[in-house]
């Protein structure tokens, strides 16, 4: 297997459920030949948000987005492929979404800083214990998908 091979962790947030926009979003990384691994939706606790927002903790944006992200459900989805972790961090664009240039998805979506539709996990180490804070490891699935070499060169792992 590839060193390259990734798997990082998205949350399409409140608006995005709000807004019904959640399949076109996941529709672009399936067309980028992305896989998805681990999907499901959840209300997201205090303590959980306490965790995963934790190197935001006194900031003056960390209570409004945790009221945010509690607005209403999300989805979670486990993404894998090659590199996947810096792939997704710019098919999501900056995290201002009035500075984000147009193609990427807080660009083409998102027009305040604090309603920006999706999150992506940073580095390698975040989105290991991203998707280990929301997923078991039986709600994750590893498979093979027959046209895999229309999408990478699978023997060179590029
Ligand atoms: N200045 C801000 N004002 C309002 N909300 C913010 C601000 N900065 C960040 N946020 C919110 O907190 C989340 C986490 O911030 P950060 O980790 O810096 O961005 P990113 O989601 O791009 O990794 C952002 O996605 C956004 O929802
Ligand atoms: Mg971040």
């Amino acid at each position: 297997m590839s060193d390259k091979l990734q798997r990082t962790l998205i949350i399409l947030k409140p608006d995005a459920i709000h807004r019904g926009i959640v399949g076109e979003i996941i529709d672009r990384f399936e067309q980028k030949g992305i896989k998805i691994v681990g999907m499901k939706m959840a209300k997201l606790s205090d303590l959980l948000l306490d965790k995963h927002y934790a190197q935001h903790k006194g900031k003056h944006f960390f209570e409004p987005t945790k009221k945010y992200m509690q607005m209403l459900p999300v989805v979670l989805v486990v993404l894998e492929g090659l590199e996947v972790v810096r792939v997704v961090r710019t098919m999501c664009g900056p995290t201002d979404g009035r500075n984000a240039p147009p193609g990427t998805i807080r660009g083409d979506y998102s027009g305040a800083i604090s309603r920006n539709i999706i999150h992506a996990s940073e580095d390698e180490k975040a989105a290991y214990r991203e998707i280990k804070l929301y997923f078991k490891t039986t709600e994750i699935f590893g498979y093979d998908k027959p046209d895999a070499h229309f999408y990478y060169d699978v023997e060179r792992g590029e």
